[in-house]
């Protein structure tokens, strides 16, 4: 089933997920399964809880359209991060253009950690640790950021802050047009 994408101006997006209670969350599975479909259909490669109206620390990532020649590893790159934690963050910042399916028409440049250690339940619910680096790094540092309430806009320059005000502003009133299935405030 097909979702709606909470838009920029919803409180949830602003919330601190909570773990997840694994052993007595109702229909688990399917969560995941409308999160991925949900996700595939607005053509993200990414989708956290609060972006669906759930303040649950969930996110799910699927790198494979992105897979190249370049970049053979994001073919098999399809996850599902339950109760994630981020255990260490590391390597110089790196500057690279972002959007959000909850900021439709907005792309920026946003700085990011090469290197990212991450604590999680997989869709097994078997709890993993693993090191990314590069593009995977970022798009989980962003998939995170959506648990801690954080968004790709608090963290680009001043400058690019005040030339996006408005739009946000328009978002926050419900001022929005795209091709998915949304839910502003208003
Ligand atoms: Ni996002």
């Amino acid at each position: 089933m097909i979702l709606p994408i909470y838009i920029y101006g919803q409180p949830v997006l602003r919330k601190v997920a909570q773990d997840i209670d694994v052993e007595n969350y109702l229909n688990l599975k399917e969560l995941i399964d409308n999160m991925f479909e949900t996700m595939y259909y607005a053509d993200g490669v990414g989708l956290a809880g609060p972006q669906v109206g759930l303040s649950d620390r969930i996110f799910v990532v699927d790198l494979s359209p992105l897979a190249s020649d370049e970049h053979p590893e994001f073919k098999d790159f399809k996850k599902v991060f339950i109760n994630a934690h981020i255990t260490e963050r590391s390597g110089d910042l790196e500057m690279v253009e972002e959007g959000c399916l909850s900021i439709p028409g907005i792309h920026e440049k946003v700085p990011r950690e090469g290197e990212v250690t991450i604590a999680y339940l997989d869709e097994d619910l078997q709890p993993r640790e693993e090191h990314y680096s590069g593009f995977m790094a970022r798009v989980i540092q962003h998939e995170y950021d959506h648990l801690d309430g954080v968004l790709f806009t608090d963290r680009i320059s001043p400058l690019r802050k005040r030339m996006v005000k408005n739009k946000l502003a328009n978002m926050e009133k419900g001022k929005v047009a795209c091709d998915y299935k949304i839910r502003t405030v208003r």
